[in-house]
């Protein structure tokens, strides 16, 4: 038996409807060329290679269907990129589906905001443009690593913007996905909204602001905008249970901004959805720390050092990596990271 929603329609029923009535982003099916080629590429090339799904970064929700405003939440994408550069580390196949111009593995080093990559950039003597020496190594470095992913068709990037997007994208990898049966593994690190506007509720163009303007959902005599969202069906329970391959692991994330509720929401989920396991987070301390909870009630922080918390961005992924290892996940790079349990 398929387990319920809260409105008592059965999981997948919810998830079909939700496909039926919203459109598909227009770039869906060269995406799915484009991971048909790359899985039947590792496929036949590397038979023992893992593939892993990274889904990154915050999904939108657009007020209009011509958009002009939309609702977005706060993630850049480093979670979900810089999990990917140690999962290509360790040896996995990525398909890197993230919000379109969010972080992106290996040039999240060198965005154009923080750690604007002008910064890292000089004029020689001679007039040529070169990397300042004090970040020669680490460029050096990262260059490597990128080269490698490219070189080796090893890194599959797949940008998305609206929630709905990312659902017709996470559906159709999935299935893409079934050949590779154990060998693959889903990590949802993207900023999923939970509620929508419906497509058949949806203005069609800009809302207007003015008194006597056409449009919007609000009241034009009060000139405030009402918008009134639906719940995003979860997607959770269809994914393990139709689209994914059978034998995959399948981690999801939980964030949340009050500690009392993380543990019992991520323990919730499991025993909703019956995956593999809830990576917890909290807003405010993301960052530097993370719990694990399985289905067999473990539960187990894993924190970044706070001499170590200035220094590196990147600092719980890599212990993340530690720790999943010790999962089954064999993903990970180790340099000198400690996991702090407790
Ligand atoms: O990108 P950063 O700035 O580094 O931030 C990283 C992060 C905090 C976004 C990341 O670590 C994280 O926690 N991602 C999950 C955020 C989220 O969607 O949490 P949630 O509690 O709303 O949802 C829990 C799970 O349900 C998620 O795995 C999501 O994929 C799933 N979901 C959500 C909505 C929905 N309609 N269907 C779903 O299946």
């Amino acid at each position: 038996m398929p387990p319920h929603q809260a409105n008592g329609l059965p999981a997948g029923h919810e998830a079909d409807d939700y496909f039926h009535t919203n459109p598909p982003p227009k770039a869906l099916s060269s995406h799915q060329s484009l991971a048909r080629e790359f899985i039947q590429y590792h496929l036949e090339n590397s038979p023992r290679r893992k593939v892993v799904l990274v889904t990154s970064g915050g999904t939108t929700v657009p007020l209009e269907n011509q958009t002009v405003r939309f609702i977005d939440n706060f993630s850049a994408g480093t979670r979900g990129a810089t999990s990917a550069e140690y999962f290509l580390q360790e040896g996995y196949a990525v398909i890197f589906l993230h919000r379109q111009f969010s972080l992106l593995p290996y040039s999240r080093h060198y965005s154009h905001s923080t750690n604007c990559f002008l910064d890292f950039m000089d004029e020689a003597e001679d007039g040529r443009v070169i990397v300042r020496k004090e970040y020669q190594d680490k460029m050096r470095r990262v260059l490597q690593q990128y080269h490698h992913a490219k070189d080796n068709r090893l890194l599959l990037l797949l940008p998305f913007t609206t929630v709905t997007d990312y659902l017709f994208e996470l559906r159709s990898l999935a299935v893409i996905m079934q050949p590779l049966g154990n060998r693959a593994l889903f990590y949802l690190a993207a900023a999923v909204s939970d509620f929508f506007i419906p497509r058949e509720r949806m203005e069609e163009h800009k809302i207007q602001s003015r008194d006597n303007d056409a449009g919007g959902q609000g009241s034009g005599a009060s000139r405030q905008l009402v918008v009134n969202l639906d719940p995003v069906p979860k997607f959770l329970s269809t994914l393990v249970q139709s689209w994914a391959p059978k034998g995959s692991m399948i981690v999801s994330f939980k964030l949340e901004t009050n500690p009392s509720l993380l543990v019992s929401k991520a323990e919730q989920a499991l025993k909703r959805y019956h995956h593999d396991l809830v990576i917890g987070n909290l807003l405010s301390t993301r960052k530097w720390e993370v719990v694990f909870v399985t289905s067999d009630g473990e539960e187990r922080w894993i924190r970044v050092p706070k001499a170590r918390r200035s220094k590196s961005i990147s600092g719980v992924e890599e212990l993340v990596g530690k720790a999943e290892r010790k999962h089954g996940m064999e993903h990970v790079d180790l340099e000198g990271g400690t996991v702090t349990e407790g």
